[in-house]
């Protein structure tokens, strides 16, 4: 029997804990977002409308664009205006990217899904002077040059912009840097994200590659006081070999417990940042934003390599629970973070074919999820649903809601909890439940794996119930 009681100290749950992210990679933007508006697939503006409407319903709170790799390679200026530049994608596939999606696209994209915005700035091949110019041409209100072009271009107001990237993985593909140089580089660029509107426009520092400490230290002691966030990027490989990654479908019970192993070093890598940042920034004022993250494996047989698309599977839902769990224990500390990739790429929400759109295992995991967006933490003793449990449990008011998840192949998981006082409603009880641990979604199956009823048993204050293997569940409950 879990215990539970508000936190002595509350902790919010950010609801950008549960931020996406959209690159211009494969089919995420063309075809999985934009079909342009002359499509006869449904659109608003050029959005595909199922898309949207899908994800409106987990409550996206933001939209990290336009990468990625790809970002370091943007001139955002070749995708604005009637007469679009298009330029070779070289990270991914070589195709011609037509920048159709350019800024007005991608702000369309976060007002229909009432989200924020999260754009990552070029640094790796792009100049001070083009950032400062793009940043002015989103937010700047008045006849300056770069506002005058939005307004030619047909925007008149600008845009609020929440979240500016200082370029992506600038010790690799964004410049290949060594983090004093970037550091450096990072004060100057960012000194250029000017604020013109009311409201700030917050900064985010690359950060590391996974366990890249000295990266980290480097930045937080000469950059530290610049940046509103630091990001870290990691993804989980069952295999670790960046040349052999491991399939989608079709694994075995190895498979199934190594890549959870290789996900769980998430909260290693969190914990160990986020001690060098807490000696820079004892008050954690600076976010750790963890805006890339999720599995990925090798591309699915007979699809562009360069696109990396995947399938998803119950495994999939698994490792979004136990990585959503790691950051909420972190949530002091973790205050954004943006899955990759939102559609059609690795651990993506939504999988298109056509005209056609499925939602994966993964989709339905932010939903159980959603209700945690913007709740306080309730703490609950490390492993307290054994070696097999994973939870997250959250409350706004007398509204409680746990998560929990069974991530083992041949056990049952019972679990019990006592509440402060006794439950007067039943306002949730979901499973996301498979045949197989690697069940998944097809276009001829889409609701092969989908959110069933879960069974649960209310008594005073005592909640419980039974989580058949590789299961995650959903319960909220009104207390009386
Ligand atoms: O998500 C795919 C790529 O992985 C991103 O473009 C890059 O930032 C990372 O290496």
């Amino acid at each position: 029997m879990i215990r539970l009681a508000p936190a002595d100290t509350p902790v919010t749950l950010d609801r950008r804990i549960q931020g996406q992210f959209a690159e211009h990679l494969g089919r995420c933007i063309y075809e999985g977002i934009w079909v342009g508006r002359d499509s006869e697939i449904a659109n608003k503006n050029g959005i595909r409308t199922d898309v949207v409407q899908a994800l409106r319903h987990i409550q996206v709170p933001l939209v990290r664009w336009p990468g990625g790799c790809f970002a370091d390679e943007y001139h955002w200026l070749k995708g604005v205006g009637p007469e679009r530049q298009p330029m070779v994608n070289t990270h991914w596939g070589g195709v011609v990217e037509p920048n159709e999606f350019g800024t007005h696209e991608y702000f369309d994209l976060v007002n229909q899904l009432d989200a924020e915005a999260y754009i990552c700035g070029n640094v790796g091949s792009g100049t001070v002077a083009e950032m400062h110019d793009w940043v002015e041409y989103m937010t700047l209100d008045s006849t300056a040059p770069m506002a005058e072009l939005r307004k030619h271009h047909g925007r008149e107001q600008p845009w609020k912009l929440e979240w500016f990237g200082v370029g992506n993985e600038s010790w690799g593909c964004g410049g290949n840097m060594l983090p004093l140089h970037y550091a450096n580089l990072y004060r100057q660029y960012q000194t250029y994200v000017r604020q013109y509107g009311p409201e700030r426009v917050a900064r985010i520092a690359c950060g590391p590659n996974a366990e890249d400490y000295e990266w980290t230290e480097v930045l937080m002691a000469r950059a530290g006081g610049h940046m509103d966030g630091l990001s870290l990027h990691y993804y989980t490989l069952p295999t670790t070999d960046w040349s052999a990654k491991g399939v989608a479908t079709g694994f075995d019970e190895y498979g199934w417990y190594e890549t959870l192993r290789q996900t769980r070093r998430m909260d290693e890598l969190v914990t160990a940042h986020s001690r060098i940042m807490d000696r820079h920034d004892p008050h954690k004022r600076v976010a750790l934003v963890i805006d890339e993250w999720g599995t990925w494996y090798d591309v699915e047989e007979g699809t562009n390599p360069g696109f990396l698309y995947q399938q998803n599977t119950q495994r999939d839902a698994m490792v979004a629970a136990i990585n959503l769990n790691i950051f909420h224990r972190h949530a002091d500390r973790v205050r954004m973070t943006n899955i990759a990739q939102m559609v059609n790429v690795l651990q993506s929400m939504i999988l298109t074919d056509g005209a056609s759109m499925i939602t994966t295992p993964t989709y339905h995991v932010f939903d159980l999820y959603r209700d945690h967006q913007d709740a306080e933490y309730v703490p609950t003793p490390s492993g307290a649903l054994g070696p097999d449990g994973e939870l997250t449990v959250s409350r706004k008011g007398d509204d409680w809601t746990i998560s929990a998840a069974n991530t083992s192949l041949g056990r049952e998981l019972p679990a019990e909890f006592e509440l402060p006082r006794g439950v007067g409603e039943l306002l949730r009880a979901q499973l996301l439940g498979s045949d197989a641990p690697d069940s998944h979604n097809t276009f001829d199956q889409p609701d092969a794996v989908s959110l069933t009823d879960l069974a649960v048993r209310v008594d005073g204050g005592r909640v419980s119930f039974t989580l058949p293997p590789h299961a995650v569940a959903t319960v909220r409950v009104r207390l009386g």
